[in-house]
């Protein structure tokens, strides 16, 4: 029998390329085997994301590209899943004008894959299936992960909180929280196959297991997954400020395989604007948790995410970012301008900000960011780090990419045999953005 072939495109956060991982698991069930050659495909896959609106620009773009090779390979399936395939007006768009497209499913439903597979091939007709919210936990699914060092493991899907930019809660549905003991045992199985490093995924950890029987919250699953033997080290994505406790930090103190890196994101320095967000802290409230962070962590990395020009983003809420990224001193800040999402409240927000002045308060963060981030890695300069080394350098092939506990990326020269070890390495050379290293054992 001939070989099939899938290629999987994923747009978007973790989440995503983690539910491409497990569509990746199903497809390999049903003798599929991974190509990262598009035009070897049998079937091919685009996982989509719609945070901000070029995402949409890029899919549509992207399915356009597909038609040649869709026309030129006779029995080649193109799907489309994830976040975008939750509204109806892209469905819509995808059906009428991409003919190319032959199935859709969305967020709640991606495991049905394989009777989408069975039906399309009995029918020859498209399929274009989603189910508005989801039917309760998603079934355990198997994964076919992209290394078998490091792995991505989901705790939590979904979000409640509805901050008032943000599209996340109407296509990923409601916080369902996966039971603690399927998620300790597939860390368990993971450390058995050789993996070294875990990072716990959900749009918001923190609320891990409000909606679980057990009283039992993200703290304690922390300290339950910091027990397992042979596991160096763990981190998560994404924490809410709001929700960040004293114990959680304790719980990440004590535990020396819990990485000391720090993803808060902040959004905006003016509480006036915080409120807006619906993000229920203030500039108060946030700052205060970072001093404690240090106090009780000082060598942290923390990190944000920050938006400008969110409607009603005055020149003064924008200097209180500004002020409040020179007060914290950020390692890194993931900068994005703000960008209107159909169906969200801040869509219908009045008192825009024009376009001209988002660009140049984003280009203005930047470059005091930028000066930040670069002091702080100088401030590592000439010290000792421990890295896990993940693989080669993306720029130069003959340089590997390790990471230190608090998560700055080190490159190091080295050699294949480097990839997976955990290194001692001195920083000798740094940018804003990297750190560069010799190995010291
Ligand atoms: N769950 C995470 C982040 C999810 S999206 C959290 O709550 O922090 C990642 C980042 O995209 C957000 O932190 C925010 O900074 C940005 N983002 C989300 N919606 C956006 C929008 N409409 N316009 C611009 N940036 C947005
Ligand atoms: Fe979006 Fe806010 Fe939920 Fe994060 S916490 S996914 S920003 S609604
Ligand atoms: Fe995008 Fe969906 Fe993630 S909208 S950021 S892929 S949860």
């Amino acid at each position: 029998m001939n070989k099939k072939y899938y290629h999987i495109i994923t747009y978007g956060c973790q989440m995503n390329e983690h539910d491409s991982e497990k569509m990746g698991g199903i497809l390999e069930k049903l003798a599929y085997i991974k190509t990262s050659e598009i035009e070897k495909a049998n079937i091919i896959i685009l996982n989509t994301c719609m945070i901000r609106e070029n995402a949409e620009l890029k899919l549509f773009g992207k399915v356009g590209s597909l038609k040649k090779l869709k026309e030129e390979k006779d029995d080649l399936i193109i799907g489309v899943s994830g976040c975008m395939m939750q509204t109806e007006e892209n469905r819509d768009e995808l059906y009428k004008k991409y003919p190319q497209v032959d199935f859709v499913m969305g967020t709640h439903n991606f495991y049905e894959l394989p009777e989408i597979l069975q039906e399309l091939d009995k029918s020859k007709k498209r399929i274009f299936r989603v189910w508005p919210e989801g039917k309760g936990l998603l079934p355990e699914l198997p994964v076919s992960r992209a290394e078998d060092f490091k792995a991505w493991v989901s705790i939590i899907r979904g979000c409640n909180n509805f901050c008032t930019y943000c599209i996340v809660p109407y296509v990923r549905g409601r916080e369902i929280s996966r039971p603690i003991n399927d998620i300790l045992t597939e860390i368990k199985k993971l450390v058995i196959n050789g993996v070294i490093e875990v990072t716990l995924l959900g749009q918001n950890v923190n609320s891990y297991g409000h909606d679980l029987k057990e009283n039992i919250d993200f703290a304690d699953l922390l300290a339950e997954v910091a027990k397992i033997n042979g596991l160096k080290r763990i981190r998560y994505m994404t924490s809410h400020p709001r929700d960040f406790t004293e114990g959680l930090i304790e719980v990440i103190k004590e535990n020396e395989n819990i990485c000391n890196h720090f993803h808060l994101p902040v959004q905006s320095g003016s509480s006036r604007i915080l409120k807006k967000m619906n993000r229920g802290y203030d500039r108060k409230k946030y700052l205060n948790l970072i001093t404690k962070i240090k106090k009780e962590i000082p060598d942290a990395g923390i990190t944000t995410d920050i938006i400008v020009g969110f409607p009603g983003e005055k020149e003064k809420d924008f200097n209180d970012t500004l002020s409040l990224i020179e007060k914290v001193r950020f390692d890194m800040a993931f900068t994005f301008i703000y960008s209107p999402r159909p169906g969200t409240p801040a869509a219908k927000f009045n008192d825009k900000v024009a376009d001209e002045i988002k660009k140049t308060r984003l280009q203005r963060l930047m470059e005091i960011q930028n000066k930040i981030s670069l002091k702080k890695n100088q401030e590592m300069l000439g010290k000792n780090y421990k890295i896990l080394v993940e693989g080669e350098s993306k720029n130069n092939p003959d340089n590997y990419m390790g990471r230190t506990f608090n998560n700055k990326p080190v490159i190091i020269p080295g050699f294949k045999s480097y990839k997976k070890k955990i290194l001692e390495v001195k920083i000798n050379k740094v940018n804003s953005f990297t750190l560069y290293g010799e190995i010291m054992g």
